[in-house]
C-alpha cells in the first residue's frame, strides 16, 4: 500500500479525500508528520501552487507527497477569484468575507455560471504528476447551508438543487471537483 503525505493544513480537505480514497492508501497529514508550516501559494496558476506545496514538503521529508490547489472560477468575473480564491477579500483568508465580496461583485448579474477547479500534484519516486478535476455549477444569490467550507454555501453544482453547504460529504462527493481529481490519482496509483 502506498504511503503518501498530504501537504495541506485544511482538515476539511483531509476528511473529503480520506472518504474518497477509503483506505486504499495510507494518507498522513502534515500534522501527523509533525510538520507545522504555512506553505506559500505565491504563483498565479493552480498548477504552480500545487507543485509548490508538494515540492516544499517533499524537500523536507523525502517522502512521496501529494497536494492540491483549488479555485472558484466565475464566468462573469473573467475567471476570478480563481487562483486568488482563498485571499479574495484579503490576507485573512476569511470564508465569510470572501463570500460577501463575491455576492456583491455579482449583484444584478444574471450570468451566475461558475466552476470549481482542483489541480492535484503528486510527487512519487522523485517524479511529478498532475491531475485535474472540474465541477461546473452556478453561484446563488444568497448563501444557504452550514456544512462544508469556503464557498460551499453559494455554489450549486449542475444537476443538483441545493448548495454544497446543504449536502452531506457523501452527497458533495458525487459532484466534487476534488473527488474527480483524486479519482484520477487513484486510477494512476492502482494501475
Ligand atoms: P486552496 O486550495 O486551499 O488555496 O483553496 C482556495 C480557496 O478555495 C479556499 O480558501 C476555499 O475558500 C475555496 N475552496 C477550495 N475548495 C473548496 C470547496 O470544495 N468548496 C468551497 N470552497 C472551496
Amino acid at each position: 500500500m502506498h504511503t503518501l503525505i498530504f501537504a495541506t493544513n485544511n482538515q476539511n480537505k483531509v476528511e473529503e479525500i480520506r472518504k474518497v480514497t477509503n483506505g486504499l492508501f495510507n494518507i498522513i497529514t502534515l500534522k501527523e508528520a509533525g510538520i507545522d508550516i504555512d506553505i506559500p501559494e505565491p504563483h498565479n496558476t493552480l498548477e504552480a501552487n500545487a507543485t509548490e506545496k508538494s515540492t516544499v514538503i517533499h524537500a523536507m521529508t523525502k517522502e512521496n507527497v501529494f497536494s492540491e490547489d483549488t479555485g472558484l472560477e466565475v464566468a462573469a468575473l473573467n475567471g476570478e477569484p480563481g487562483v486568488k480564491s482563498a485571499r479574495y477579500a484579503g490576507e485573512g483568508r476569511d470564508f465569510q468575507a470572501n463570500i460577501d465580496k463575491l455576492l456583491v461583485n455579482l449583484e444584478g448579474q444574471t450570468d451566475r455560471q461558475a466552476q470549481f477547479r482542483t489541480v492535484v500534484s503528486l510527487i512519487l519516486n522523485e517524479k511529478e504528476y498532475l491531475f485535474e478535476g472540474i465541477c461546473k455549477g452556478r453561484i446563488t444569490v444568497e448563501q444557504k447551508g452550514l456544512k462544508g467550507f469556503g464557498y460551499d454555501p453559494v455554489f450549486i453544482p449542475d444537476g443538483a438543487d441545493k448548495t454544497f453547504a446543504e449536502m452531506t460529504m457523501d452527497e458533495k462527493n458525487q459532484y466534487s471537483h476534488r473527488k474527480k481529481a483524486i479519482n484520477k490519482l487513484i486510477d494512476f496509483l492502482l494501475a
